[in-house]
């Protein structure tokens, strides 16, 4: 444990784990493993969060687990979670109808940096369900459009089917202050649009002004190597490139090291990460490095 965060001995933690109750209000089935729901709190007091942030969810009997907020701060009565079905909590969080409650403790972590993407041209890269916590960015950009410069959006899903936010993603794409660029790796019967990974638009398509691009990056951590060589080969800097990690978190909060990274906790570091906090921490994930090409 980080000898700044140690806790006194003397004072009652359980207070900081104490879930709160939030009711699920609408829920909307995005693919075969996905599900969304739009939750509030019983208290009905607003929760408010930056995009990159999470909340650690609870169903008694099932367990607790991080997921990031899908729902962009600026839209306030309620949030959105969008959630896999992947394990013993996610499963049962698939089985919730509206006016059941979970328990919800947060927000927790570093999301995205909207005072440095302020005025800046934001560059938005999804993988898969890496588009969930990307929503609540691209959302925000959205709603306070005149704060941002050119908003660009690469999007690659495994098939036409598991596609996220399908309406959020015909809406994006009829804009004409958005660039949107999405692709499937395998295509179906009705799939008129890219196939290929993300990164074959991502290195042929875009074209941006490295010195005023901010690259938000969200997907399965093979995606991040690939993608980091090519924003680095089109001369972004190291810095303007975040990464959002994925680990194990227990309490989700800085305290039990659960998620520990080298010197970086996960959940209070992060979950959003500079490119040049990674460099060195072979772990976090497959870093690409110059000196890779010399290999
Ligand atoms: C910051 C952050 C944000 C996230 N946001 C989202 C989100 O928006 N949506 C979403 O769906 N998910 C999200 N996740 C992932 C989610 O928290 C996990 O999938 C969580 O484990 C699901 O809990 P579960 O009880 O359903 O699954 P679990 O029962 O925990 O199982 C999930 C998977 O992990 C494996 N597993 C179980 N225990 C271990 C272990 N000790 N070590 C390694 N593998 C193990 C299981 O075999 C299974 O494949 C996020 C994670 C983080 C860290
Ligand atoms: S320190 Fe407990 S999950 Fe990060």
């Amino acid at each position: 444990m980080r000898e700044a965060d140690s806790v006194d001995v003397t004072e009652d933690i359980t207070r900081f784990y104490q879930p709160e109750l939030a009711r699920v209000i609408a829920k909307q089935r995005l693919s075969e493993m996905m599900v969304m729901l739009r939750l509030q709190r019983a208290s009905g007091e607003m929760l408010e969060h930056q995009p990159g942030q999470f909340l650690q969810i609870s169903l008694p009997g099932y367990g607790e687990a991080p997921i990031s907020f899908c729902s962009s701060p600026t839209r306030t009565e309620s949030f959105e979670l969008c959630v896999a079905a992947v394990g013993n909590l996610s499963e049962a969080m698939h089985e919730l109808r509206p006016g059941d409650f979970v328990g919800i403790r947060g927000p927790y972590g570093k999301g995205f940096p909207l005072e440095d993407l302020r005025g800046r041209d934001v560059l938005c890269i999804a993988g898969g369900i890496g588009l969930a916590p990307l929503r609540s960015l691209i959302n925000y950009v959205a709603d306070r459009r005149a704060e941002f410069g050119r908003m660009i959006l690469v999007y690659g899903a495994r098939k036409p089917s598991e596609r996220l936010f399908k309406d959020d993603l015909a809406n994006w794409d009829a804009r004409e202050d958005f660039e949107t660029l999405y692709t499937v790796d395998e295509a179906d019967e009705g799939w008129t649009g890219r196939t290929g990974v993300a990164t074959v638009p991502l290195r042929d398509e875009v074209e941006i002004d490295p010195t005023r691009t901010t690259a938000s990056v969200v997907g399965p951590p093979v995606m991040y190597r690939y993608v980091a060589a090519e924003l680095l080969a089109k001369g972004m800097a190291e810095d303007d490139i975040l990464f959002s990690l994925e680990r194990r978190f227990k309490c989700g909060m800085g305290k039990c090291g659960h998620c520990q990274l080298n010197d970086l906790y996960v959940c209070q570091d992060g979950p959003v990460f500079r490119y040049t906090q990674l460099i060195g921490r072979s772990e976090a994930i497959e870093v690409w490095a110059p000196e890779d090409e010399r290999q």
